[in-house]
């Protein structure tokens, strides 16, 4: 299992929900940590709860539907961290459940698309790249298992583009020291899952460190991980 103590990770969306539960795990395993939301303000409680690991902690924040801000975040990221060793893609925001399927307007389907799709893409791109020449970088781009429901497709749809990136560049990093996959949560009680999800919040871990810890031979990169299949 790979060590990440002393590795700096990017989390977005570390204020709450699953990308907290990620930063936590992270954090006791002795990475630092660049913690992302829209306002710096939303990582403090976070931030506090970390600092009795003793690992460097960083805010940053922005709003990923700002494509320039995003851009500005990756080279802000790259160089508070001087190089960053993990990128954890995981901010996103759902859409509006539709019963009737084919209302979702254009502008739905553009925000989920921006915050959840090229958000992520515009920080792999900048990203990665720098990792290849530094020869070391893992990357999860947080995705869904959702299926067979059309009533929230502005979000199942922005999801299934992030795992078409995936799949196609991740033949592209082989031999780069650079692994990306995707890691799926499973349907879990966040803002994002609501009050009816099947799972706490907390079952995310270990599976959210898997695609993390691959170490130099778990040559896995393209893979779709089920946080779920590693639930204790
Ligand atoms: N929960 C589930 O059942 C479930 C199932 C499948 C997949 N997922 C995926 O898991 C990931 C995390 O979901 P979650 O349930 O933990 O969500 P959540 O509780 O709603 O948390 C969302 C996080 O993303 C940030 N965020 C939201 N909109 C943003 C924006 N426009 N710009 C920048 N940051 C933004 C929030 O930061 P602020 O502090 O700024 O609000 C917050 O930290 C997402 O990719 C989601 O699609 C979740």
């Amino acid at each position: 299992m790979l060590d990440i103590k002393g590795k700096w990770a990017l989390i977005t969306g570390a204020s709450r929900g699953i990308g907290r539960q990620v930063a936590t795990a992270m954090a006791e395993k002795g990475c630092n940590l660049i913690l992302h939301s829209r306002k710096k303000a939303n990582t403090d409680a976070i931030k506090g709860e970390l600092s009795k690991f003793g690992v460097k902690l960083l805010q940053v924040e922005a709003e990923l539907s700002d494509i320039k801000r995003v851009s500005q975040l990756a080279e802000e990221v790259e160089s508070l961290s001087g190089g960053l060793g993990i990128l954890y893609n995981n901010a996103a925001i759902m859409t509006q459940y539709r019963t009737d399927i084919y209302s979702a307007p254009e502008n739905e389907y553009i925000q989920s698309f921006t915050v959840n799709t090229i958000a992520p893409i515009t920080l792999c791109n900048a990203i990665i790249p720098k990792m290849i020449t530094r020869g070391f970088g893992r990357v999860v781009n947080v995705t869904s298992g959702i299926k067979d429901e059309p009533q929230l497709m502005p979000y199942a749809a922005s999801k299934a583009a992030l795992d078409k990136y995936v799949y196609d560049m991740a033949p592209h990093l082989k031999n780069t020291g650079v692994l990306m996959n995707l890691m799926d949560p499973g349907w879990l009680r966040t803002d994002l899952g609501g009050p009816n999800a099947p799972n706490p919040v907390e079952s995310v871990i270990p599976g959210a460190l898997v695609p993390v810890l691959l170490d130099v031979g778990d040559e896995t990169c393209g893979k779709f991980y089920h946080a779920q299949d590693y639930r204790v």
